[in-house]
């Protein structure tokens, strides 16, 4: 599997450790950055990736920040892609299970590295589970349709 990652300043020591266990696991890896600890400006980063997923230059990608926040709210800005902050195994897992996430946000301020570690994982191991959770995402991905048509969406349908 192709994963792209990236992170700010913040993130920058996370995503070195997350690109070396994508490497131990076998994956290939897009790594855009950052390259240090300078500071550097989250959205660069998060386009980048999420671009990757949703031009399928990648089938998934992982964003590291502070908070985590900051890249989740960027990359779920890119049509297709599905980007879940997460903090723990369980979110990690049912954002797979639940809501086929494409993107693994992590707060690389908050979270330790072994339990990093754990939720990379269990992300990547884990399938969607498809049946009413896909109609869900068909509600959004049709809403993101409408909106780049430049047409009202939501609601029951009229006329
Ligand atoms: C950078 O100072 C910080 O704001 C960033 O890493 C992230 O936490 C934003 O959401």
């Amino acid at each position: 599997m192709k994963i792209a990652i990236g992170s700010d300043h913040r993130g920058f020591e996370a995503k070195e450790r997350v690109k070396s266990l994508l490497t131990e696991l076998g994956m290939e890896v897009i790594d855009h950055g950052a390259r240090s600890r300078d500071s550097c400006d989250y959205p660069d980063l998060a386009i980048l990736v999420a671009r990757d997923v949703a031009e399928d230059r990648a089938q998934r990608g992982v964003l590291i920040c502070g908070t985590g926040l900051g890249m989740s709210i960027t990359a779920n800005k890119v049509p297709g892609v599905r980007a879940a902050l997460c903090h723990d195994e369980l979110t990690a897992q049912f954002s797979r299970r639940h809501n086929d996430a494409n993107v693994l946000c992590l707060a690389g301020d908050l979270v330790g590295d072994a339990l990093i570690r754990r939720m990379v994982q269990v992300w990547l191991q884990t399938d969607f589970e498809g049946g009413r959770h896909a109609r869900r995402l068909s509600k959004i991905s049709d809403f993101e349709q409408h909106q780049r048509n430049g047409r009202p969406s939501g609601g029951a349908a009229s006329g």
